[in-house]
């Protein structure tokens, strides 16, 4: 079980990173960047909601809290859409602030309170960890789009590529192998990445690193945006609709990219980012490949053949740290390929944690057993057949994410048109 002063510590990094990110004047954090997001200061705001009604007030809405009924209101994320959050009427950054430190001193005295061998009541402060780093890499996804000159820095160094893995792949032989985990091995696991449970996969080859920006520009120079041959029948219609021509914030012509207000050349070595699944799958087909299945991908980022057992990260069970993983939002940027070959998997695939977020061709679905958890609509309204829309599954988390929430079994998921986020591609192919 996760201890008290481990929580307290993720509680606190959590935190830290949160109030680094909104370190901003009122105005800018009252801005709608993008009608794709929500201004920061309610994404701050709702932090402190969902924390005060998961911990504070036992999941009971009928519990007072803090804030008046009509104020909490605005924050629950199902009663109003991003594009709409700009026009409430919003706590001001002040009041917003003290509400989540207000709501923090509170939870910290709660965690203090908690038995030592209360698991479930020690999952509820996990959840709490995951919900506000999840809520700092939509915030990054913000401040990405945002137009205007810089407000963050370029971000922090990352170890160089290794030259010859762009392009490569490598084997993963068919059959079976334990997909998703229990409760005992992850008691921080998420209701959708349980149960554990066998599945069979056919032999296939999966990408060694991820897709570059190198690789891609050969796509956009060989004409992939203007062959309706390489897309789906959906791909190439939002194509056209959206008149997509190159990932976001790319300029083909100049060769350079927009990366958080600066303007700098496209680096060949870095696996491309803000590509939609539609892309990622016409451009699968232009270089004679395919999207892996979440299946597929799990297995080769978790499974460890000679021990007929799961790895608790792709490269064994050492936690991670920069020398294994870009993760955590400092960097800014994915690492070039090939920064990590400590990182490997037992099949030899790199960086499948972290750099960027990698599209499936699955859409979400629960596993055998599922149960869901105290944040009840976290997974099911996304569930395939729920009527919600199409998703599609994206692993592995990306550079923006915390590495404490992570794991080769947690599962992301958008809408097959989204771009904003960090999402990447790696190639797949049968064997
Ligand atoms: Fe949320």
């Amino acid at each position: 079980m996760t201890t008290r002063e481990e929580l307290a510590r993720e509680l606190t990094s959590a935190r830290e990173r949160t109030l680094r990110l909104v370190e901003l004047d009122d105005a800018e954090l009252l801005r709608q960047y993008d009608p794709l997001m929500s201004p920061l200061v309610w994404d701050l705001a709702h932090i402190g909601w969902q924390e005060e009604m998961w911990l504070l007030r036992g999941n009971d809405p009928r519990r007072p809290g803090l804030l008046e009924p009509a104020v909490e209101r605005l924050y629950d994320a199902f009663e109003h859409s991003r594009a709409s959050r700009v026009n409430l009427p919003l706590l001001p950054p002040t009041d917003a602030r003290s509400f989540v430190r207000t709501v923090r001193d509170k939870s910290l005295d709660a965690l203090e309170a908690l038995p030592a061998d209360d698991g479930s009541g020690a999952f509820v402060f996990g959840l709490v960890v995951s919900h506000e780093n999840q809520h700092d890499e939509t915030m990054l996804q913000a401040l990405s789009i945002r137009t205007g000159p810089p407000i963050l820095g370029r971000g922090a160094p990352l170890p160089p590529g290794r030259p010859g893995v762009a392009g490569t792949s490598v084997l993963v032989p068919g059959g079976p192998f334990v997909l998703g985990v229990t409760a005992a091995e992850e008691p921080m696991s998420l209701d959708n990445e349980r149960d554990a449970h066998v599945v069979d996969v056919a032999s296939f080859r999966i990408g060694r690193v991820p897709v570059t920006n190198g690789e891609w520009r050969e796509f956009v120079d060989d004409g992939g945006y203007r062959e309706p041959r390489w897309w789906s029948d959906a791909g190439w219609a939002h194509r056209q609709q959206a008149e997509l021509t190159a990932p976001k914030f790319w300029s083909v012509e100049a060769g350079t990219r927009t990366r958080f207000g600066y303007v700098e050349d496209v680096p060949a070595d870095e696996p491309v980012q803000h590509v939609t699944f539609f892309e990622a799958e016409a451009y699968a087909a232009w270089a004679g490949a395919r999207l892996p299945t979440e299946e597929e991908w799990e297995k080769a980022c978790a499974w460890d053949p000679e021990r007929g057992a799961r790895r608790r990260f792709p490269w064994g069970a050492t936690e991670p740290s920069a020398a294994l993983v870009n993760m955590g939002g400092e960097a800014l940027r994915p690492a070039p390929v090939g920064a990590y070959p400590a990182g490997a998997s037992a099949y030899g695939a790199e960086q499948m944690l972290g750099d960027v977020w990698e599209w499936t061709t699955s859409s979400l679905r629960p596993w055998p057993g599922f149960t869901p958890m105290l944040y009840e609509q976290y997974s099911s309204p996304f569930f395939e057949g729920s009527g919600a829309g199409d998703y599609r599954v994206l692993r592995g988390g990306a550079w923006s994410v915390a590495s404490n929430i992570v794991r080769p079994s947690f599962r992301n998921w958008d809408h097959p048109i989204r771009r904003q986020i960090f999402s990447g591609v790696r190639l797949a192919w049968d064997a």
